[in-house]
Order: C-alpha cells, then sequence, then structure tokens
C-alpha cells in the first residue's frame, strides 16, 4: 500500500511476455475476452493495428491460453471460460527480429524456425523443399497431438520492409 492509499503497479513498457507480465505482477488491462471471441468466431485473422498497440502481447496471449497455461489466467474474464485441459500444438513465428537480406536469407531464417519447432515437439522432418516443410509440420503435429494446429505469425511484413527501399535487393530478389 502506498501513503495515497492505493497499490501501484509496475507498468509493462516493452514487455511483449504474457508469462512476464503475469508472473512478475505488472500492470495488465484484461484483453482476454477477445481471445475467446476471436476462437469463437472463426479460424484465420489477419490482425492489423497501429503501432504499440499491444498486437504482441495479445499474440502472446493467445499462445499462452492455446498451450493451456490457466494459472497465468487467475483473475481474468478467460480463467472459467476456456477448456485448459486442451493443449493444442503451437508454432509461433516472429520476423521482428533482426534484419532480412535477401530472399535465400529469408528462407534460412523460416527454415531455422521450424528446425526449431519441429525438436521441441519431437518431429521429424523430411520434405526438402521450404513450401512444403510448413505443411509437412502442421500436419505432422496434427497427427500427433490429434488437435488442431495454432499458428501465430508477428511482424509478418518485416522482412518486406527490410528491402522494400532498398531498389537492387528488390529487383534481384
Ligand atoms: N493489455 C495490456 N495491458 C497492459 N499493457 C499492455 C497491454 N497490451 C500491450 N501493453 C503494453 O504496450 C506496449 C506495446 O505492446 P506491444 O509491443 O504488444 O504492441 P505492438 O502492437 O506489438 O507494437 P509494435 O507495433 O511496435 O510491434 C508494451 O509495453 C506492452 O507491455
Ligand atoms: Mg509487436
Amino acid at each position: 500500500m502506498t501513503g495515497r492509499g492505493f497499490d501501484i503497479m509496475k507498468l509493462p513498457i516493452g514487455i511483449q511476455s504474457f508469462e512476464k507480465i503475469r508472473t512478475d505482477d505488472y500492470y495488465y488491462i484484461d484483453k482476454t475476452y477477445f481471445v475467446k471471441k476471436l476462437v469463437e468466431e472463426g479460424s484465420y485473422y489477419f490482425l492489423s493495428r497501429p503501432r504499440r498497440f499491444g498486437k504482441s502481447l495479445f499474440l502472446d496471449t493467445l499462445r499462452q491460453a492455446f498451450l493451456a497455461k490457466k494459472e497465468l489466467f487467475k483473475g481474468l474474464y478467460l480463467y472459467d471460460k476456456w477448456e485448459w485441459d486442451k493443449k493444442y500444438p503451437v508454432i509461433y513465428l516472429d520476423f521482428g527480429e533482426g534484419m532480412i537480406e535477401s530472399s535465400d536469407h529469408l528462407k534460412k531464417v523460416i527454415e531455422s524456425n521450424l528446425r526449431k519447432i519441429s525438436l521441441y515437439y519431437q518431429i521429424e522432418l523430411t520434405e526438402e523443399l521450404l513450401e512444403r516443410r510448413g505443411i509437412e509440420l502442421i500436419e505432422k503435429l496434427y497427427k500427433k497431438y490429434q488437435q488442431k494446429v495454432v499458428v501465430l505469425i508477428d511482424e509478418y511484413d518485416k522482412p518486406i520492409l527490410d528491402c522494400i527501399e532498398d531498389q537492387r535487393r528488390s529487383e534481384t530478389n
């Protein structure tokens, strides 16, 4: 308690991890109603919002809900409105980190991400083509866990923006 009679909570400046916000007692505006609404209303979403609007944190909130991390949602809207005994395999890709130099570089980044996820879920990928590997991962995850696979992608446009003003790179790649 403070002298003014209320708790001052920490603001989660720059924090995009739902787990960190919830376990380290940061101030959190409950957006979990939208997790439920989204899942009830459709299967595919493109979330386009201005900068610093909470997209990454919301994506991570979706991830933790689909991973059934019930304890993180205590006291929030979703807590008694979600099937916590259902755990979904999640493919989470974030293109926000680092600078993508070319389409080859982008392919390597995607390849490395798919490899990490397949190792985590102990899935063997055998397809040669990258275009097929993503689908192979989804199909094998579905088969292994008998659950729909959740695919979450953050900063999908960052690799495009990295090259868009470089005339030479956007012409050759
Ligand atoms: N529901 C919330 N409650 C409290 N703080 C929040 C909430 N949602 C987002 N924030 C805070 O707002 C800031 C911006 O959030 P976030 O990084 O998720 O936005 P963004 O839309 O992904 O931004 P960018 O466009 O830069 O990628 C972060 O500090 C985050 O912790
Ligand atoms: Mg973001």
